[in-house]
């Protein structure tokens, strides 16, 4: 079903206490139900940006959202000393409504400078949000987006393959794969056996790895030296 502004978005508290928003005409979640940080942690920071070991590096997601990937990236990124290039796109980005009443629900770090920052700046232009990070907000589909540059690693975090199978298939993984670097990694919460396929397809290495709370698997995605 194509993902329109008009869909109702509900703010929910996950497992962990963090929030995430639910769209219940898909009957879709934007985080797991058993956490949004702690999947958020597991999957797209410890398996995704902390398993490059560069200290500059560029970071491409697929589904911008509340910004939540974001923001703990950019956390990451000044713990961690790393310089991170953040390009990230989303079809039905938030109004600032939204992204202000959601962030209200982050326990301990409401009102936190860089979460408003990363939500608040401008879309379509890079913005230097900390010496650590910078990033470009990108309003667009990725089936159509010609994506520019190349990167280290990608956090694919679009709607679920039940709910989005035309997102994750051979043909955008390829597209994906074209701009990744060798040695790069995509990072994604689902675990399903035709994602799989469909990433193999795309000339990536695939592994299986444990997935976050309340999910047995996920998927990591490399791109061979050669
Ligand atoms: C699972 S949520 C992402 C959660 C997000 N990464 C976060 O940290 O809050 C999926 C997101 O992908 C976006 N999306 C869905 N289809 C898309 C498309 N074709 N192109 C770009 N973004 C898309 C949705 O609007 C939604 O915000």
């Amino acid at each position: 079903m194509p993902i329109s502004r008009k869909m109702r978005r509900l703010i929910k508290r996950t497992r962990d206490g963090s929030p995430t928003i639910f769209i219940p005409e898909l009957n879709e979640h934007y985080h797991s139900v058993y956490g949004a940080i702690a999947e958020s942690e597991h999957v797209f920071i410890e398996n995704g940006l902390k398993r490059i070991a560069k200290r500059n590096l560029s970071v491409f997601e697929i589904g911008f959202g509340t910004g939540l990937n974001a923001w703990l990236t950019c956390i990451a990124a000044e713990k961690d000393k790393k310089k991170v290039l953040y390009h990230t796109i989303e079809i039905s980005p938030l109004n600032k409504e939204e992204w202000q009443e959601y962030e209200k629900y982050l326990a301990g770090s409401a009102g936190n400078p860089l979460f408003r920052h990363v939500n608040g700046c401008p879309w379509g232009k890079e913005v230097i949000i900390s010496s650590w990070f910078r990033i470009k907000k990108i309003k667009d589909d990725i089936a159509r987006h010609n994506i520019k540059g190349t990167y280290d690693v990608i956090y694919f975090d679009a709607f679920g393959p039940d709910i989005q199978p035309e997102i994750w298939t051979k043909e955008i993984f390829s597209k994906i794969s074209a701009v990744m670097n060798a040695g790069a990694v995509l990072t994604t919460y689902s675990a399903k056996g035709e994602v799989r396929r469909n990433l193999q397809a795309a000339g990536l290495k695939v592994e299986r790895i444990p997935g976050p709370p309340g999910k047995r698997q996920m998927l990591l995605a490399f791109k061979p030296f050669q």
